[in-house]
């Protein structure tokens, strides 16, 4: 087998593989590691994103969505069905087909763009050396240029221990074979609430308990009040400023102890999910000889460009800086690939956008408007509710709003802020303007189709002047 590369990937996430891609794409001999494994010991390349994250998480969230709409929305249209029902194995089999198809999918595109996979876990030594092990069988291999892209785990509690039954990760959460009837979710966090919300959906009381005072502190302060409150009137129970102290076993059911400031409580569940965030998959990524220095918070330390310490030493992904997001990853994974390549490329960190599954969806881009405030920067507002948009109102799903903050004095869009009906497609217009330098003035002057909740976008561009039309508002 060929033992020297161009490049050599560790990592088949979403940065791992897509690097690996476009290197190949442009012509470098290269080879990709990575270590995951299916139930049937399998290479299942994709990482987290396919295997246990993005996709398996909106495989039951749209299943799940599904189930309310048919239990509690079609009579409202008209529609009656009699008695709805669901089948969580028939649930959780389509989402691993669908993870199936989608990792398959990655592992013809590998092969197909002439990728030398390899299969075990990757280790960097020195002189860009890498030891691949596959159950003990070692092979050594090399190459000009390394991208390191090990992605992140779960962070452990180590008061509430996972024992993958009672007391499960994300990775768990997403394999519940039954509803359970009172379900904690440690960590009010994006896997909290989408996981939350999936349970609860099908039927589980979900209590959350966060250790931060505030909610979703990074989302625009106005959409995170309005999520708050939508998601209690759906049923979750939050429980902010909560120190999870222990957690006990008996008789299959599992008391969770707690603190809000000096007062204790204990509260009884089924199921407990921990999500409290998840921490970078570095502990056996590399060698002290190979030189690689990491950050104070355990991440590859690395610039603008993801070049590590080490000159022809890459990092991608959740193993570094900024959000731990799949498109984030991804991107960073093509910048570096043509980097390596001689080529110009960048990442636009200030375009990323973020989005929550739930229902309502939250999404933004840009700055929140607690950070324009902070940094001093002058503003101007527009905002606009989907309960005044004809789509939305004709879809059923009218709760929400869309926010445009803008620069006081050069009107360029400094950020946008959803929550409400498909608002993660929405939210691509708002980064295209963004990328594109746009104004809230460019916005206002572009057409949008009717009806189409895109108008909403548009109505609080108009708004940011204090022009929207569907609106009586106030200079
Ligand atoms: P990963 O996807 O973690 O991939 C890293 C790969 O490298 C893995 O296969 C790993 O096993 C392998 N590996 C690690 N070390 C080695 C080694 N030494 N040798 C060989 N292989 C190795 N993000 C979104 O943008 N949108 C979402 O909707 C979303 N939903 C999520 C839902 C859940 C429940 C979770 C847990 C995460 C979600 N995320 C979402 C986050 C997203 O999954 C990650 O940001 C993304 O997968 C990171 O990509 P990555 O390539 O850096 O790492
Ligand atoms: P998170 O960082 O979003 O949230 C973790 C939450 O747990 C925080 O609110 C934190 O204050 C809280 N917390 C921490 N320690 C705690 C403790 N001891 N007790 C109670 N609460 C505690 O992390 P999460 O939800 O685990 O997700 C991990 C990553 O996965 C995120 O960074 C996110 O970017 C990514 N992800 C993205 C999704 C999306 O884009 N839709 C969906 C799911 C995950």
């Amino acid at each position: 087998m060929e033992k020297n590369f161009d490049v050599i990937v560790i990592g088949a996430g979403p940065a791992g593989y897509v690097a690996s891609i476009r290197c190949a794409q442009l012509g470098m001999k290269t080879a990709c590691i990575d270590n995951w494994l299916d139930e049937k010991g399998q290479p299942s390349p994709g990482g987290t994103c396919l295997n246990v994250g993005c996709i398996p998480s909106k495989a039951l969230l749209e299943s799940s969505a599904l189930y309310v709409q048919a239990s509690q929305e079609l009579e409202g249209h008209g529609i009656t069905t009699g008695p709805v029902s669901f089948d969580v194995s028939t649930m959780m089999r389509r989402k691993r087909q669908l993870v199936k198809g989608l990792t398959s999918g990655v592992r013809s595109l590998l092969t197909g763009n002439n990728i030398t996979l390899f299969t075990g876990n990757g280790r960097l030594l020195a002189d860009k050396q890498v030891e691949v092990n596959r159950d003990g069988n070692i092979t050594v291999i090399h190459a000009k240029n390394i991208i390191l892209a090990p992605g992140s785990t779960n962070r452990a509690l180590p008061a509430i221990p996972i024992d993958d039954d009672i007391v499960v990760d994300s990775s768990g959460a997403l394999s519940f074979a039954e509803v359970p009837n009172r379900l904690a979710v440690i960590g009010a966090g994006v896997i909290g609430l989408e996981m939350g919300s999936v349970w609860s959906r099908l039927g589980s009381k979900v209590s959350i308990y966060e250790y931060a005072p505030s909610f979703l502190p990074f989302a625009d302060k106005q959409i995170s009040k309005t999520a708050l409150a939508t998601y209690k009137k759906q049923g979750l129970e939050f429980n902010f400023g909560a120190e999870v102290t222990k957690a006990s076993i008996t008789s299959g059911k599992i008391t969770l102890h707690y603190s809000n400031g000096d007062s204790r409580h204990q509260a009884e569940f089924e199921k407990i999910i921990v999500a409290v965030g998840r921490i970078p998959n570095t502990s056996d990524l590399f060698s002290d000889a190979a030189g690689i220095r990491l950050d104070n918070q355990g991440r590859i330390e690395v610039n603008e460009q993801c070049s590590t310490n080490v000159e022809g030493i890459y990092a991608i992904g959740d193993a570094v800086r900024g959000p731990m997001l799949a498109h984030k990853g991804s991107e960073e994974g093509m910048m570096v690939a043509e980097l390596i390549a001689g080529q110009y490329a960048r990442v636009d960190y200030g375009t990323i956008p973020f989005v929550v599954y739930t229902d309502p969806e939250l999404a933004w881009c840009g700055k929140t408007e607690q950070a324009l405030i902070e940094q001093d920067i002058p503003y101007s507002t527009g905002q606009f509710s989907f309960a005044a948009n004809g789509r939305a109102m004709a879809s059923g799903s009218a709760t929400g709003m869309i926010r445009i903050h803008a620069h006081r004095d050069t009107d360029r869009v400094l950020g946008v802020h959803m929550i409400g009906p498909h608002v993660s497609e929405l939210i691509g217009q708002a980064v295209i303007a963004m990328e594109f330098g746009s104004s809230s003035e460019d916005l206002a002057m572009t057409m949008f189709a009717h009806p189409s909740l895109s108008e909403v976008l548009h109505e609080a561009a108009l708004d940011v002047t204090k022009r929207a039309i569907h609106k009586v508002s106030r200079k």
